[in-house]
């Protein structure tokens, strides 16, 4: 049981960057949450970790060299899977028979086909599943949001993103991190990085993603690496708005531009795993330049709220099945608007108060077709 009855027991899966260097410190000084047990099958990891957490307070937290110790763990509540996304759809399918909550890093799997797979997973095992898109919940995005609901650039008319990062030199091939250049594993531009600005520019602008198309290319990957380093894009939303994108392993770049017809709105940093970022909106007589921060608060906010909305007050006492049975009930597969319901740590524009918008096109969504 829970020290405190209303704490979430996490297990982390797979302590790389993401998990230890960027997710821990928010994880370990969220209120609701406690780090119980960690995996991973490189030991200066896990000491890495079990370190950090002793510095936090934490004495007792299990180390594992693989998955299936931490899954088979009475103890742990929740798993956050932070394994190379070539292995998600496996530790999900083995998380949820497990009966353990599911927050697992982006993307969730590496085709639609595999994702539809661990949500059925998760819905057959009756556990919950979400995906840890951290920067819909961070101030810079939170702010651009705020800014296009309250139309301050008109009608938007046109959208030009680019997100990049030196991949060769933190991530070369073969080493840790490494699989990034491995299509098997997930790797490449368009699964690692293009994600964050799909649904960055769906959730922002309130739209979906309705036509796709793009095409990669290799600029500075190694003859014999088995992945493109640069994508492509251009796409129309559903409410008709047009743009492109671009995501490439080999410069550092994160901004999107939204263009319309009073103005335009520049979002630097949104999704970079620097700590903060600025947003820049020039539109008539308005003018708006914020520089914001994001990181850790960003992270504190997704376990708070994944804690939140799990509330084990309730659970305190309950058998395993039971406590699943529970879980089932207070979370959904489908997040992107599950902030709402914690207004006091996330302050998200009213979904239902929508900004206008010209006129509507219709289009019919198409695959994404890479020439
Ligand atoms: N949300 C974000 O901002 C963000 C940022 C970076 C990465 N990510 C995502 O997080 C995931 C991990 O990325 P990363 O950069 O931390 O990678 P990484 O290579 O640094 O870390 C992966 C870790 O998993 C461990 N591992 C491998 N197989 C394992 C197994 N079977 N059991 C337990 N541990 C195992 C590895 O030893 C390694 O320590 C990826 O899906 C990536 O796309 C998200």
């Amino acid at each position: 049981m829970p020290d405190c009855e209303n704490v979430i027991r996490w297990g982390v899966v797979g302590c790389g960057q993401i998990a230890v260097d960027k997710s821990l410190p928010g994880l370990l000084s969220a209120k609701r949450a406690k780090l119980v047990a960690i995996a991973d099958p490189l030991e200066p990891r896990c000491a890495l970790t079990l370190d950090l957490a002793k510095q936090a307070g934490l004495k007792s937290v299990r180390s594992y060299a693989d998955a299936a110790g931490l899954f088979a763990n009475a103890d742990v509540d929740s798993v956050y899977i932070c394994l190379p996304t070539g292995q998600h759809a496996a530790a999900v399918s083995t998380a949820a028979e497990s009966k353990k909550a599911i927050l697992c890093e982006k993307p969730l799997g590496r085709s639609a086909a595999e994702v539809c797979r661990m949500i059925q997973a998760a819905k057959h095992a009756g556990v919950p599943l979400m995906t840890a898109y951290m920067s819909r919940f961070g101030d810079v995005f939170q702010e651009a949001k705020r800014l296009l609901a309250e139309n301050r650039i008109g009608q938007v008319t046109f959208v030009s993103a680019n997100f990049s990062y030196t991949c060769l030199v933190p991530y070369p091939p073969g080493k840790p991190g490494g699989w990034r250049w491995t299509d098997a594993e997930g790797g490449g531009p368009c699964l690692d990085i293009d994600v964050y600005l799909a649904f960055g520019i769906r959730e922002m602008l309130d739209d979906r993603i309705a036509r796709v198309g793009a095409c990669q290319v290799n600029t500075i990957a190694p003859k014999d690496v088995p992945t493109h380093d640069t994508t492509m894009a251009w796409f129309q939303t559903a409410e008709g708005v047009p743009g492109t994108f671009v995501t490439t392993f080999s410069h550092n770049e994160c901004v999107i531009t939204f263009y319309g017809t009073e103005g335009r709105l520049d979002v630097h940093g949104c999704f970079s795993q620097k700590p903060g970022g600025r947003l820049e909106c020039h539109a008539g007589n308005f003018h708006y330049i914020g520089d914001l921060s994001h990181w850790n608060r960003t992270c504190r906010r997704l376990m708070s709220l994944s804690t939140t909305r799990l509330r084990f007050r309730t659970f305190a006492g309950f058998s395993p099945s039971e406590r699943a049975r529970r879980l089932k009930t207070r979370f959904h597969t489908e997040t992107p608007y599950v902030a709402v319901h914690f207004g006091d740590h996330v302050h998200l524009p009213d979904r239902n108060s929508h900004r206008p918008r010209g006129p509507r096109h219709a289009f019919t969504p198409a695959n994404v077709s890479f020439e």
